[in-house]
């Protein structure tokens, strides 16, 4: 299976609503409305084309990835970082390597932008497979109740997000 990783564009907008529908459809913690949180966020000026990524199979979008900016605001400092929302794979594609390929692909560019940290609320088995730990481990915490295992974070630059004592700020778009 051939996997072509590119920017998304434009025209793949609708195809990428459906696919993220579909991929969550199945998922008992999704409101379900992820779709239409990347379509909101693609409007807010803390998107970043760069890292709005879609994995195609036989030159077929199947899959997708958004790392959004935002801010870790610690004691005395306001460091960038990027949230992951979402991932998705079209549910017959799943398991067979395209999240784990988005996700190293989104890392690899987010690093050459200059961004050192990711943050993420999801599946804690998974994420872990990429390096991402809990977010209490580096003295952060979100805006919002979630479980804490499912809160997690990535340093892509080694000590990144050492000696930190925050919170995380998304934006507004993300609780619209
Ligand atoms: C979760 C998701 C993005 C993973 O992508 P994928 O392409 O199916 O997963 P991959 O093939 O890259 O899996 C890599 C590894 O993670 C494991 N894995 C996949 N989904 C997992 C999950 N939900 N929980 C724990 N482990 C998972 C795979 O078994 C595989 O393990 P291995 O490396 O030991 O073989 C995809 O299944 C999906 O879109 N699910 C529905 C939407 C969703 O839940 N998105 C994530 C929001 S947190």
């Amino acid at each position: 299976m051939e996997i072509t990783i590119r920017q998304e564009q434009l025209s793949d907008h609708a195809i990428v609503f459906q696919l993220i529908a579909a991929a969550f459809r199945d998922e008992m913690y999704s409101d379900k409305r992820e779709q239409f949180l990347v379509a909101r966020l693609r409007n807010t000026e803390d998107f970043i084309p760069d890292l709005s990524l879609v994995a195609e199979v036989d030159g077929r979008i199947v899959a997708y990835i958004l790392l959004t900016a935002i801010k870790i605001i610690s004691t005395n400092e306001e460091i960038p970082s990027l949230a992951l929302a979402p991932v998705a794979v079209l549910p017959v594609f799943q398991g067979k390597g395209l999240g784990a390929a988005l996700i190293e692909k989104a890392h690899g560019i987010a690093r050459d932008l200059g961004y050192q940290s990711v943050i993420v609320l999801g599946h804690e088995k998974y994420y872990p497979k990429f390096g991402y730990q809990p977010l209490h481990y580096f003295n952060l915490s979100l805006p919002f109740e979630a479980p804490p295992e499912n809160c997690m974070a990535i340093e892509l630059v080694p000590g990144a997000l050492k000696g930190l004592d925050g919170k995380v700020v998304y934006p507004a778009a993300f609780f619209e």
